[in-house]
């Protein structure tokens, strides 16, 4: 049986305790999607660790972590982060990286600040390179992890994207970039990774016939999808279904079970319309408590209610079975808990998620209000032991979305999870 894992929000979900947790049940997890744009937080033995591109079942020694020919791969940051976790005593050994994923470079980063601070175009990314990175690749220019194992090879190759990008990154007054500068520094990563690359496609596909489960990990979330998403306030891939087949190689047929992963809120880093946003003290209280604060860049999130117009959408579009709702501890003290139901556009009641940002910025949306439990959920294991008001609030979710909540989240620790 195997499973994809993925956000139904706008990223942060808390994908690294859900995955972590899912992983002990598969002998293989494949990051499929995105780059170091990630900050997936586990605790494996109650530390908190903050992976970037590794896959979280990195911590589950039984569990071979591939990283896939759809992330976007920065070598210097791969090498840093192998090396972080290394020494936190994991030893790795079941790690692969694609020979195909492309690679995130110099230029990339200089264009993405570029564009950030151009008046052309602010999304509030994370300054990584990966819209660059991914435009690359789409525009048949890109360079592969495989180019980095050959130093004659890389050297040419990105000898003549460097040039072509100074004439913009020059255009722009950006900083020129020199290949002699960083040229050894990336070899040398290439060197180190050299172990562990692979031709991930026939990898997988040995796996598959062996009857292996695979675990399929999701980064950012399904409304950050460059197709389904808030375009263009979004991630240049697609974290939905669609980007584990073209990140991967597998077959949809692959794909046993779909569990989507939604917080018991929401929230959003960067620009774009957010129709449940929060801007008073329940929004700053729900910071606060959970501590929404961006993984990789320690931005402020911005926060809102829980919206089921938009996570109707996103479950639709994933053809999810299941949700892993993270989280639920947070709302543990708030008296009032709201849920958005449906939207009010100019007058009319939708239940429609509109992603256009001209449409869904002018939505108010429609709440429907719940008491809250003012109880700790933090030690419940079961259903059963959660308080009246948090099984209302559940299973009002699982009517409104009629899909299962099949896991509760009450707790960054892996056991502070109730399985139904
Ligand atoms: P980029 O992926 O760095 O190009 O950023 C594009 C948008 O996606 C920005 O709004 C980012 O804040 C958002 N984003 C990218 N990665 C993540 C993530 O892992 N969690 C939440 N938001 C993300």
């Amino acid at each position: 049986m195997n499973a994809l894992v993925l956000g139904l929000q706008w990223g942060d979900e808390g994908k690294g305790k859900a995955i972590d947790y899912l992983a002990r049940d598969f002998d293989v997890v494949i990051r499929y999607q995105g780059g170091h744009n990630a900050g997936h937080t586990v605790y494996p033995s109650g530390q908190k660790v903050v992976l970037h591109l590794l896959p979280s079942g990195i911590f589950s020694p039984q569990t071979a972590s591939l990283i896939g020919n759809g992330v976007v791969v920065d070598p210097l940051r791969l090498r840093e982060e192998i090396a972080a976790v290394k020494k936190l005593g994991f030893p790795l050994g079941q790690l692969v990286l694609s020979d195909a994923a492309p690679l995130i470079l110099p230029f990339h980063q200089e264009l993405d600040i570029i564009f950030e601070e151009s008046r052309y175009q602010k999304i509030g990314t994370t300054r990584r390179g990966i819209g660059p990175a991914y435009e690359d690749l789409t525009g048949r220019r890109a360079l592969f992890v495989r180019d980095l194992l050959t130093r004659e090879r890389f050297s040419r190759r990105v000898g003549l994207l460097n040039d072509y990008y100074n004439r913009l990154i020059g255009a722009f007054g950006g900083r020129l970039l020199r290949v002699e500068d960083y040229l050894e520094e990336y070899v040398a990563a290439g060197e180190f990774l050299r172990p562990y690359v692979e031709n991930t496609v026939y990898l997988l596909d040995r796996y598959r016939r062996e009857g292996k489960r695979i675990l399929f990990e999701g980064a950012q979330g399904t409304l950050l999808d460059v197709s389904f998403g808030t375009y263009p306030y979004v991630t240049s891939s697609h974290p939905t279904v669609s980007g584990a087949l073209c990140g991967t190689g597998l077959s949809a047929k692959a794909i046993d079970r779909v569990v989507g992963i939604t917080k018991a809120y929401a929230t959003r880093v960067g620009e774009g319309p957010f129709p449940s946003e929060l801007f008073d003290r329940s929004g700053e209280r729900l910071r606060e408590i959970g501590n929404e604060f961006g993984a990789t860049t320690g931005r402020p999130r911005r926060v809102g209610w829980l919206d089921l117009v938009a996570l109707r959408y996103a479950l639709m579009v994933n053809g999810a079975d299941a949700m892993f709702m993270t989280k639920l501890d947070v709302l543990d003290d708030f008296a009032e808990i709201k849920v958005a139901v449906a939207y009010d556009c100019a007058g009319v009641t939708t239940d429609r998620f509109d992603p256009d940002p001209e449409i869904l910025q002018n939505v108010r949306p429609v709440y429907r209000i719940f008491k809250g439990w003012r109880e700790a959920t933090g030690r419940a294991r079961s259903f059963a032991e959660l308080p009246p008001s948090a099984r209302v609030y559940l299973k009002f979710i699982e009517e409104q979305t009629l899909v299962p909540v099949e896991y509760v989240s009450v707790g960054t620790l892996r056991e502070q999870t109730i399985r139904r």
